[in-house]
């Protein structure tokens, strides 16, 4: 049966002291499965330099979620279920690692779907206690965040940051690991829900943000007028429930002609949501004087937002960071990552304790309770 590991209880003595804060941490092995995905990953971090990515694994649920529309939270449980131990399994063999060797197991402990969290942060126990090492439960935009650190080009603190995901829209200022201030945040729907749900309305599927990106290439941006909701509020928030709303009604007025017209709609509606986050992630940057950006979370992937942001940053001399492409969306790098540097930068201390909770609502400002 494929969902054994590999198991060497006798395992061999820790190459760190876990309870000594800011001690690099090792070999840290990450489970994320807050939502439609899972991933599993090692990140190796022996002295106080960027943690190095050895191997990561993913497996996205979006096919069989894709029938019905939308996540199904209990299917989502079941198949991290089936899903979390061959990818651990995967993953050791490619970096070439042995269970024994692993330091510290770091799992997402929210927020996200309760049922889903419960299986990564189950599993990552057990396997603690069975190797008798420490486990770090992990913020899921933390890790978002961090993610940039993945890349071949990691960014220093201080910077003002951009996460932008299917559940989340904040301005952020990042000041070093666990240091986040809020500068502002979506009153209602993400960007990346703007993206879906108008891609919905379109029959572009499920989620429907990379689908509505590919077809705004060929199509016309400024073939509808839609709002930009709080482009000129002044503060750093946003709001995009209303942007939805007006794209229903212009398909509505278009009638049978959407079909011939979905591309500019596709490419007014992406223009719009690109347009106000750009102007804000300028705003935010001009109001805190920092000169470094950092861009995460699915969204993040959306080319047209890229390139506005290249250009904008060009002119204001800021220099501007992204996750690599297939580290946007969820994985599992980007928890055994903020799991290293948090453990490296004496911001949290792994512990032997091996119960747990899930966190399914956390926000990112209360993450030290
Ligand atoms: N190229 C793209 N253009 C626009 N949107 C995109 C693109 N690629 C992915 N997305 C959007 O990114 C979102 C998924 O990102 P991510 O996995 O970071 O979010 P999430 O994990 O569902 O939410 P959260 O992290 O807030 O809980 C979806 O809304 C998806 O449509
Ligand atoms: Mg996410």
């Amino acid at each position: 049966m494929m969902n054994r590991l590999p198991m060497s209880v006798t395992a061999s003595t820790p190459s760190f002291a876990d309870d000594t804060p800011g001690r690099a941490p090792g070999l840290v092995l990450g489970i994320e499965s807050s939502c439609d995905e899972t991933g599993v990953a090692l990140v190796h971090a022996s002295g106080q330099g960027v943690p190095r990515l050895e191997a990561h694994a993913l497996h996205s649920q979006i096919e069989m979620h894709q029938a019905y529309g939308g996540v199904v939270p209990e299917l989502a449980s079941r198949d991290h279920i089936r899903r979390v131990l061959p990818l651990a399994t995967q993953v050791l063999a490619a970096a070439g690692r042995s269970l024994a060797e692993v330091d510290v197991v770091a799992y997402t402990r929210g927020p996200g779907l309760a049922g889903a969290l419960l299986v990564g942060s189950g599993v990552a126990c057990a396997l603690g206690a069975a190797l008798g090492r420490p486990v770090l439960g992990v913020h899921h935009l933390e890790g978002h965040l961090l993610s940039p650190f993945l890349s071949a080009d990691p960014p220093e603190f201080p910077f003002v940051a951009l996460l932008v995901s299917g559940g989340h829209t904040q301005l952020m200022r990042v000041d070093a690991v666990g240091e986040y201030q809020i500068l502002g945040e979506t009153i209602d729907d993400a960007a990346g829900e703007a993206f879906d749900k108008s891609a919905k309305l379109m029959g572009l599927g499920y989620p429907g943000g990379p689908a509505l990106s590919r077809l705004a290439e060929t199509g016309d941006p400024a073939a509808f007028k839609l709002p930009r909701p709080l482009l000129h509020s002044g503060d750093l928030d946003f709001s995009f429930a209303g942007l939805k709303t007006a794209v229903l009604t212009q398909a509505r007025k278009l009638g049978d002609a959407l079909e011939s017209r979905k591309p500019d709609l596709a490419a007014s509606t992406q223009a719009a949501i690109v347009e106000v986050l750009l102007k804000k992630s300028m705003a935010a940057l001009r109001q805190t004087g920092l000169r470094r950006l950092v861009v995460a979370g699915g969204v993040g992937a959306n080319r047209e937002l890229r390139q506005r942001l290249n250009a904008a940053c060009l002119v204001a001399r800021v220099r501007v960071h992204y996750p690599e492409l297939h580290l946007c969306t969820d994985n599992g790098a980007m928890i055994a990552m903020a799991a290293a540097m948090r453990l490296q930068s004496g911001r949290a201390q792994a512990g032997r304790d091996y119960s747990f909770d899930v966190r399914p609502r956390w926000p990112l400002d209360a993450i030290d309770t």
